[in-house]
């Protein structure tokens, strides 16, 4: 067994992550901070763990069936890499997934949404990279749906990830979207991270080579973590498109 590494990882690049507080996405003013964070200095809490074993946590790699049928919608496999800002892999990392069902209603007490439910689509799913940084899944396209944040309103289809890579520090909640999606230039949650060049990076690409035929439509979507702050630059130099870096956006 390697000894841990306890090298801390490098702050968030500005202007990548969204602001604790937007007035264009209505409940963050019921959530965020009022005083500006305390950063506290990073130790082997942070730096080495929570650790979730594949052996422990069983993946379900495939959320478009339960074993009483097959969910309606647009099936589709979604494939990427999980790397850090160094480009190294980071293997054995658990990813979990939540989404709404195709006709873009979640399967929860909460969303009373005027859509169907769907009784082979439980929305939720999990899944490991392997030992190269990679994972894949399959699901069904979610659909678009109203959320009152403002008038006419409407998420564009988005699926949530959750992942902790390495350490806390690495800790990441976000949303991938899909390219061509005529709601993103209006959705306020999208719109709310400053850079452009990271909003970008939370949408997926169609990939024909990712595409099985006869079955399901492939979309690529990689993901990069915080990397660690073992080389030392005065400023940090690493160009923008290099971090990926995503945002918290609650359950919407
Ligand atoms: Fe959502």
């Amino acid at each position: 067994m390697s000894a841990p590494n306890l090298t801390p990882f490098r702050p968030e690049i500005a202007g990548t992550q969204p602001d604790y507080a937007a007035n264009i996405y209505g409940s963050t003013a019921l959530r965020a901070p009022r005083h500006a964070p305390v950063r506290i200095a990073q130790s082997i809490t942070e730096t080495t763990g929570p650790q979730f074993r594949q052996d422990r946590y069983p993946g379900n790699p495939d959320i478009s069936k339960v074993p009483t049928g097959e969910a309606q919608g647009q099936r589709i496999v979604v494939e990427g890499h999980v790397r850090d800002e160094d480009g190294k892999p980071v293997p054995h990392t658990m990813i979990e997934l939540w989404q709404a069902n195709s006709c873009g209603r979640y399967h929860h007490e909460g969303d009373q949404h005027d859509a169907p439910l769907d009784q082979h689509f439980q929305g939720s799913g999990r899944v490991f990279t392997n030992a190269e940084g990679k994972y894949r899944y399959t699901t069904i396209k979610p659909g678009a749906y109203p959320w009152r944040n403002h008038h006419n309103a409407w998420r564009p289809n988005h699926i949530h990830y959750s992942l902790f890579g390495p350490g806390f520090a690495t800790r990441l909640i976000t949303q991938m979207y899909f390219e061509g999606d005529p709601l993103l230039k209006y959705d306020p949650i999208y719109n709310c991270i400053p850079d452009e060049a990271a909003r970008t990076r939370l949408v997926a690409s169609f990939e024909l080579g990712l595409t099985e035929p006869e079955w399901a439509l492939g979309y690529r979507f990689d993901i990069i973590l915080r990397g660690r702050s073992a080389t030392p630059f005065e400023n940090d130099q690493t160009p923008a498109h290099a971090h990926a870096h995503a945002h918290d956006h609650g359950n919407h």
